[in-house]
């Protein structure tokens, strides 16, 4: 039943256009399923293709868009496409990332470049572009991303490149809330616990239970619990919300060990 609250006009984000990106897959593609259910108008964004595929399965109110987003003209270009197709922006959604990479103290700058240009250059020009697009439109807007527990504390198992992405994604975010506020643009973070995507499907039994005894619940998080925080940021019903990092992780980040 609550699937079809949007269809009732009860949805929480009715009358609102998102851009999210990595739309293809896992907590990407759930955020599109989510906003959609909540009355939201969708541009769905990925480089891989399969957002087509996306937009599809998802109806007239989902229109796939392709962009690499470590590009700030494909960024530019892309909310540009979401007002050409709905009429204005009211969130941007930034859940594309580089994931893997060599673990322990050993890295390169390749390494270095690969891991921080979609996942903090790439999410800075997203964040200015957003919010360009935002006051465009009138009447404020939100705007998040995705990173990680990674960002908050120590994990072994993170790539340093990668923690430095994420964690550096939490002081630009704080930074961009106070420069947006009186705009109305609420920037926030939501830190992602280990979450069940597609990508997990070939990972090994015991580094699966390694990850899975972390969080405080014993399990993973599905895309949809991960979806649903975003949501709610993307709503006004988070109209006090910026310039913070939720961690939705199951309560991994809440003990010591
Ligand atoms: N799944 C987890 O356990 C977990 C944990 C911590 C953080 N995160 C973060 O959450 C986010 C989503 O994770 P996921 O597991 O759903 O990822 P995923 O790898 O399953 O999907 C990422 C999507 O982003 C797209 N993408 C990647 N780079 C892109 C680019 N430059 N331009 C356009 N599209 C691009 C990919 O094609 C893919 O569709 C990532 O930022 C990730 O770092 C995930």
């Amino acid at each position: 039943m609550a699937e079809n609250r949007a269809d009732a006009g009860g949805g929480i984000l009715e009358g609102k256009v998102a851009v999210i990106t990595g739309a293809g897959q896992g907590i990407g593609r759930a955020c599109v399923d989510v906003f959609l259910r909540e009355g939201a108008k969708v541009l769905a964004v990925d480089f891989s293709g399969v957002q087509d595929k996306v937009a599809a399965e998802c109806g007239p109110n989902c229109v796939p868009f392709h962009a690499d987003v470590s590009k700030e003209d494909e960024i530019e270009a892309m909310y540009a496409a979401a007002i050409d197709a709905f009429g204005r922006v009211d969130a941007s959604v930034q859940v594309a990332g580089t994931q893997g990479g060599r673990t322990g103290p050993e890295f390169t700058a390749e390494e270095y470049d690969l891991m921080t240009a979609t996942n903090l250059r790439g999410v800075m020009f997203c964040i200015k572009h957003a919010a360009r697009a935002i006051k465009q439109s009138g009447g404020g807007g939100s705007i998040m991303t995705y990173t990680s527990v990674a960002g908050i504390g120590a994990e072994q198992m993170a790539p340093i490149p990668y923690t430095a992405a994420k964690t550096a994604v939490h002081g630009v975010s704080r930074v961009f809330a106070i420069d947006y506020a009186p705009d109305n643009i609420r920037v926030n973070v939501i830190a992602c616990g280990f979450t069940k995507t597609e990508m997990m499907d070939g990972m090994d039994a015991d580094t699966l239970a390694h990850m899975e005894a972390k969080p405080l619940l014993g399990r993973a998080a599905t895309p949809r619990e991960q979806a649903e925080v975003a949501a709610f940021l993307a709503s006004d019903r988070s109209s006090y919300i910026t310039g913070t990092v939720i961690p939705v992780d199951g309560g991994w980040t809440a003990r010591l060990v």
